[in-house]
This record gives C-alpha cells, structure tokens and sequence, in this order.
C-alpha cells in the first residue's frame, strides 16, 4: 500500500454515534485528509438492526449485520465499536486486536471492568486501542492527560461527567421540582434514556472516573470497589440549603492522590451528589455539559468543559482516534503512548481510601418529629461523637405527628465518626427517616 493511498474504517453499530462518524467520515474528509496526508474511507459498517433509514449516505460502503465479516474484510483497516454493553462488544474487540486491526471505542463499561484483558489484547495483537469518547464526549480529556498533562503529578480530579444527571440536577434547580419530575420530563424529551438506572444511579459516571483515575495516577483501580451514590435521593429542599449556604450540588466523579506521614500512597476515587461553592467554575457547569477540573502539580488547575454526550461531539472523539490510530499505522508504529499514559508493567495497584477516612464538612438532612426537644436529641447524638455544628435549620412546622426536615452544616468532621453518629440519630423514636449525607468540596 502507498503512503497516501486510503484507509478502511469499519463501524460496527449503527446508531447515534455510529451515524455521527459517517456523517463527520464525510463532511470533513478534506480535513481529516490534509492532517494525514491520506483519505479515511468508511469501508463497511454492521449493525443488527440494516432496516432503520438513518438518513445517512453510505456512498456504497456494504452495510449488513456481520461484524465478524466486517472485522475479518482485508478493506477494514480500523474498526470502530460502538454497540456497548459487555459481552459482544468484548468479544468483537478481542476478535479484531487478535487480526491486529486497531480498534476505537467508546465503550467505558468494558474497559472500567475488562480494561486490563483489552488492553493485553492489543499489546499481543500489535494494534492500539483508543477510547477518547468513552470519558466526557468530545472533549479530548484523555488525550490531555496522557500527553498534555504528562510531565504532571497529578493531584485531584473533579469531574461533572455524566450529562443526564447534570440536565435533570439543572432543572430541578431552576424549577424547584422533585427528581422524579424532572426524570419523566428529561426521558420525554430525549435527554435520559428509558431506563435511566446506569446515569442516575451514578454508575455511568463510575465508569468513566475510574479510568480517569487509572490514567491520573498510574494506578489499576477495581471498579467494583468505587463508592457511587447517584442523585434519586437530591431534594428540591438540599438544593435550596445548598443555595442558601453558597453551594451547588452536583453529581461529581472525584479523584485525588493521599500521601501519608509514612510515604504511603493511596487514592481517592469516589462518586455522589457533592455541594461545591456556587462561584467555582464546575458549579457553573449546567445542562447536559461536562467539565472537568484537573490540578496537575506543576500546570495548577485546568478545566476541560465540553458537551459529553450526543452524534457530532461523540462522533469528534471518535474520528480523532481514528485519525491518530491512522497516522500510527501508516508509520509502522503501534504503543507510541500506553492507553492508560503510564506504561503497564509500571501501573501498580494503589490502595483506595475508605470513606470513613474521609474529613470535611457535611450537610445532613435529618426527618424528624417537630415536638419539643428533638433537636436537642439530635445535636446531643452530634455532640456525643465530636461533630461540631456550624448551621442548624429546621424548614417549615409539621402538623401534630407530623415530620419536619432538620438541616444542620457541619464543621470538618471524620465521616467515620458522622456514620457512627447518624447510626445512632437514625434509631431515635423521633427520627422518621434515613439521614440523608451530602459531601461538601471546597477546594475543585
Ligand atoms: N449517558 C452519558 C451521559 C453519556 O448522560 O453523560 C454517555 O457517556
């Protein structure tokens, strides 16, 4: 083959994103063909469903339901997988490193859990495998931490990484109304799918903090071991203290490096519905937008903020992976840069903090009984476990027998000795319902 003659791509699944790259294929062929010397050509594309119109022109690539032909076709150079989840998608990517075709995904789930499989997979097969759009859409996050960022010790992490529970967080904000509200709304309108468990219940945004972790630090994270808590339980009322009290919450995936007096060092990595000060620039991130912030030891902080979801901005990191895998190929190189920036005899599993170990402020939202001496029941229970109280507030008067919301900020506090507290607050007669936590970051 000549330097300048085309390459193949083949794109397996054929829905939203799919259709992105062949549009984005099209459209910028002469953008793409002058940063490679050489055009990118679709040469075939499979999906199950080959009925749907998806108003897209083909220009004659063959378009049927066999990604193993698609894989094995000697005019498929690069092969894009795009139909999620993690059996086939594991099976198809194996398949096509094994034949040593260069494979991008955007497939988080499948590389947070089988990320070391795949990632071996392609080093014995002699062909890269890029995920730019698995984390934050089109904004090119991973390529700035593996090589942008790479002189960098990287300290922490902030990241508003999933769409979805930013729009419905957002709009619960501006309308006072309660998630379940919002949620019907937002899959009404296409803004959350039909079964929204994966985003809302944070484990979508698990996913992806978990190779941003892996990348920030070197380090072989277990998916399984993230702490996550998704947004169901955010109340317009924790939205409004929030507000009150100079905050945002917003559905974080965080990050950072803990070094102890021994030398010893262990990550952070956590997700959950987080307070951040309302003039931070994350807490300015609304709708379905993502940003991340990054505090590299040397850079400082940085911000990426783009659109995480959707055809063209996913569709952008896609094609950039192809173009980088194209431009690689035709060099003759492969592992220019390891997938997870730190080479892979030198990622090292790091140990995760509890969260007990945790120390910050907290907001709590106790459910209780409004009679006399509840209060005093509750902050006695706070007293008794060390945690000092910086606000109390109680919303509203509740009929006779009924429950109140009882709000209270905290001083910094070990989340261990405020678990240790709630256990206690939570059996009280006059307690109705679980406390509700929510984590309080001020410095992004
Ligand atoms: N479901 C994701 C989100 C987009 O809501 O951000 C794909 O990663």
């Amino acid at each position: 083959m000549t330097q300048d003659a085309p390459m193949g791509v083949g794109v397996i699944g054929f829905g939203t994103i799919g259709t992105g790259v062949v549009k984005l294929l099209a459209s910028n062929a002469d953008v793409i063909a002058s940063r490679l010397g050489f055009p990118l050509r679709l040469a075939r594309v499979a999906d199950l469903d080959t009925a749907r119109d998806r108003g897209v022109d083909l220009r004659g690539a063959p378009f049927d339901s066999d990604a193993n032909a698609l894989i094995d076709d000697p005019a498929v150079h690069l092969v894009v997988e795009l139909i999620g989840g993690y059996d086939a998608s594991r099976r198809l990517i194996l398949r096509a490193l094994g034949r040593g075709k260069p494979v991008v995904t955007a497939n988080k789930a499948l590389l947070a859990v089988h990320g070391k499989e795949v990632f071996e997979a392609a080093r014995r097969g002699g062909a890269d495998v890029a995920f730019e759009a698995s984390v934050g859409g089109g904004i090119p996050i991973l390529r700035a931490l593996r090589e942008g960022l790479a002189a960098n010790r990287i300290e922490s992490l902030h990241g508003i990484i999933n769409g979805t529970t930013n729009y419905v967080l957002t709009q619960m904000e501006q309308g006072g109304e309660p998630f379940e509200v919002v949620l019907k709304r937002a899959q009404e309108l296409g803004y959350a799918e039909l079964d929204p468990s994966f985003d809302v219940d944070g484990v979508d945004a698990a996913h992806k903090i978990t190779l941003l972790a892996s990348m920030a630090f070197g380090a072989e994270v277990p998916f399984k071991e993230v702490p996550v808590e998704g947004i169901r339980d955010v109340t317009p009322l924790d939205i409004e203290m929030a507000a009150e009290f100079g905050y945002r919450i917003k559905l974080l995936g965080i990050t950072k490096r803990r070094v102890d007096d021994a030398g010893r060092e262990r990550i952070e990595v956590r997700v959950h519905p987080t307070m951040i000060p309302a003039d931070s620039l994350l807490a300015k991130v609304d709708g379905a937008m993502n940003a991340i912030a990054v505090h590299g030891d040397a850079v400082g902080p940085t911000l990426f903020y783009g659109a995480g979801a959707g055809e063209m901005p996913t569709a952008s990191a896609v094609v950039a992976d192809l173009i980088e895998l194209a431009r690689e190929v035709r060099r003759g190189s492969t592992g220019r840069v390891a997938p997870l920036s730190t080479l892979p005899e030198a990622l090292v599993p790091k140990p995760l903090v509890p969260l007990g170990e945790l120390h910050g402020r907290l907001y709590l939202r106790f459910t209780a009984q409004d009679r006399p001496g509840v209060l005093s029941h509750i902050t006695g229970q706070l007293g008794r476990h060390g945690i000092s109280i910086e606000s109390v507030i109680q919303k509203g008067r509740g009929h006779a027998g009924a429950s109140v919301p009882v709000v209270v900020f905290t001083h910094p506090a070990s989340e261990a000795a405020v678990r240790k507290a709630l256990e206690a607050i939570d059996r009280l007669p006059d307690v109705t319902a679980a406390t509700r936590v929510v984590r309080i970051e001020e410095e992004l």
